[in-house]
């Protein structure tokens, strides 16, 4: 049993969609031992609650980036991570952290990257500029996490339409029920399968 943990910066719908999908038993190789946050007021850890999942707030903000990093590999170390899930998780993690856990953290990022990807592109943003550029088919890409942003493989992907007249929330709210909040729980479940069987 692979050992999950997942890293949140708000809401927490798309920890929510795999914290069903495990109770569902669509995620069946590996289990999620501890929800994380990185600022306060995060309803993703009140939905770890709900759920009896062990959460912990690590303020980004007060302990500074090194001893936020360094408190994070502590819990993950301890709590002995195998697979880590960024599910809306904003902070920018270095290039050690991402080497120490090379191929072992993936990101849901809400389109299709190369599309409106990168530097600067997240939530709400990620939405008006596909809006703006006028594309008529956006998504959502689960991806492997190495330094450069939404630079990893990538590994599923879904579409979703947008419409005449989406405002960027209407469209984000599609691509979270269309697409993120089911590639999300199958990537999990996917590289938990896979590094399970590296194990063995
Ligand atoms: C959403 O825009 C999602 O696409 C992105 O982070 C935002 C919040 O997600 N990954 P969540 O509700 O906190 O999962």
């Amino acid at each position: 049993m692979v050992n999950i943990a997942v890293l949140t910066s708000g809401g927490g719908t798309n920890l929510e969609a795999i914290l069903n999908a495990e109770e569902r038993g669509d995620i069946k190789s590996g289990k999620v031992q501890i929800v994380i946050a990185d600022r306060a007021g995060c309803y993703s850890l009140v939905r770890a609650e709900n759920h009896k999942k062990k959460n912990l707030l690590l303020n980004r903000k007060e302990l500074g980036r090194k001893e936020f990093e360094k408190r994070l590999v502590e819990t993950l170390i301890c709590e002995k991570i195998d697979l880590i899930v960024l599910a809306g998780f904003l902070s920018i993690l270095s290039e050690d952290f991402t080497e120490f856990y090379r191929d072992r953290i993936i990101n849901i990022h809400p389109s299709l990257i190369p599309s409106f990807s990168g530097e600067g592109y997240y939530g709400l943003k990620v939405h008006e500029a596909a809006l703006k550029r006028g594309v008529k088919v956006t998504g959502a890409t689960v991806h492997l996490v190495n330094e450069i942003p939404d630079g990893g493989k990538i590994l599923f992907q879904k579409a979703v339409e947008v419409k005449d007249g989406d405002t960027p929330e209407a469209l984000q709210k599609r691509v979270m029920e269309e697409a993120e909040w089911i590639i999300l729980p199958m990537a999990v479940e996917y590289m938990a399968d896979k590094i399970d069987k590296e194990r063995v």
